[in-house]
């Protein structure tokens, strides 16, 4: 049999590590709902090879929203419709880098980004961490040291450990990024799941600069089958997309969805959606927190304001991934410290996802957490 879906546990393991949203939260109604109302249009266009940059009533669209979400305005010509943000991420390497060519990313990273830079074989250096997010001193030591393209990061409740990027460090890192010619790549798949304190401004706000790329998507929050996200640049850095090799030859990309799509934004059940997303996940946090606290209070371990994520600190005597060789005889997973490390470390972390799992089930991986724990 061949498998339907990406990521799979096995049927008796609660994978606490697994970042993907659960079937029940999908919204197959209202994107139902959007296709018929598209479909029944007597408007064939968005069946042609689609416009380079995205189709032009849906950039508005986009705009509007993004101008809601974000709270400052977004321009539909700094808008780059892409099939996601791992799509985003290949492109902007193809376009923007060569083989061997340095470029930054954050330690901890999204651990699937690094497979994406070594596909372009890139030499990736990483730039510690802190509570507020990366650390500027060691960005300003390390560019002493390299030039790289872009620095790849992850500013708003950060995959994996949560954390969100001050807006001082905002305002600092787009000034070291024209002081040192870099661009900044900023993914912000999170942003708009915020669930306490709202985040810093979007770094779409700093597209008057042509060095700031902020990428968008839908999958989180609609539905990572769709594949359509975005990306917000200054016009003269979206120029290279527009005009490369893959969208001379197949047009915009996917202008079949985007119209599904820009219907579900129009009839406001994109923002019925979050909402209610943001509702159900605040709601899981606090049960894997609770659980937590009641199975594990050994555990260090920051609330993030918004997201899918926590990361945790382990003794210093245990190695996650010793951890997660027990793992299976207790019908738990989580996601290792080591695979988010560019540099073999973070050894002793952990990250757990709290928004895969209903509360019976994420009381109970805890359960079974702990019990391989106490076998560590
Ligand atoms: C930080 C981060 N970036 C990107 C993605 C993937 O985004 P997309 O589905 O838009 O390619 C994920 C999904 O887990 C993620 O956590």
């Amino acid at each position: 049999m061949l498998p339907i879906i990406q990521n799979q546990p096995p049927p008796n393991v609660i994978d606490l590590g697994l970042g993907d949203p659960p079937l029940s939260l999908l919204p197959l109604e209202l994107i139902r709902d959007s296709a018929q109302r598209q479909l029944a249009r007597d408007d064939r266009s968005f069946l042609q090879y689609g416009a380079e940059q995205g189709d032009g009533h849906f950039l508005h669209v986009l705009a509007d929203f993004l101008t809601r979400g974000y709270g400052f305005e977004a321009q539909p010509e700094s808008l780059f419709v892409t099939n996601g943000i791992s799509k985003s991420l290949d492109l902007i390497c193809t376009l923007f880098t060569q083989a061997g060519d340095t470029i930054f990313v954050e330690e901890p990273t999204y651990f699937l980004a690094l497979k994406i830079f070594a596909d372009h074989r890139l030499n990736v250096i990483s730039i510690d961490m802190d509570e507020n997010g990366l650390d500027l001193a060691a960005l300003t030591a390390t560019l002493a040291k390299y030039r790289p393209k872009f620095l790849y990061l992850i500013p708003t409740f950060h995959n994996p450990n949560g954390t969100t990027l001050s807006q001082e460090r905002r305002d600092r890192l787009v000034q070291l990024a024209k002081e040192h010619d870099f661009l900044i790549v900023a993914d912000e798949v999170y942003h708009l799941l915020s669930y306490s304190e709202q985040p810093p401004k979007s770094f779409a706000y700093h597209t008057e600069s042509e060095n700031v790329l902020s990428l968008g998507s839908f999958s989180k929050l609609l539905a990572p089958g769709l594949r359509l996200g975005w990306l917000q640049a200054h016009p003269n850095t979206i120029k290279p997309f527009t005009a490369c090799g893959l969208l001379d030859s197949g047009g915009g990309l996917n202008p079949f969805t985007s119209a599904m799509i820009c219907d579900l934004i129009e009839s406001g059940g994109l923002q019925g959606n979050i909402n209610r997303l943001i509702e159900n996940y605040r709601s899981r946090l606090r049960v894997l927190d609770s659980a937590l606290q009641q199975h594990l209070p050994q555990l260090r371990y920051q609330i993030p304001h918004g997201g899918y994520f926590l990361w945790l600190a382990l003794p210093e005597h245990i190695r996650s991934n010793d951890l997660r060789q027990k793992a299976p005889a207790f019908h738990v997973d989580f996601r290792p410290g080591t695979l988010f490390s560019s540099r073999k470390g973070l050894e002793n972390y952990m990250r757990l996802c709290f928004i895969h799992y209903e509360e019976q089930e994420i009381n109970e991986g805890v359960r079974r957490l702990r019990e391989c724990l106490l076998e560590a």
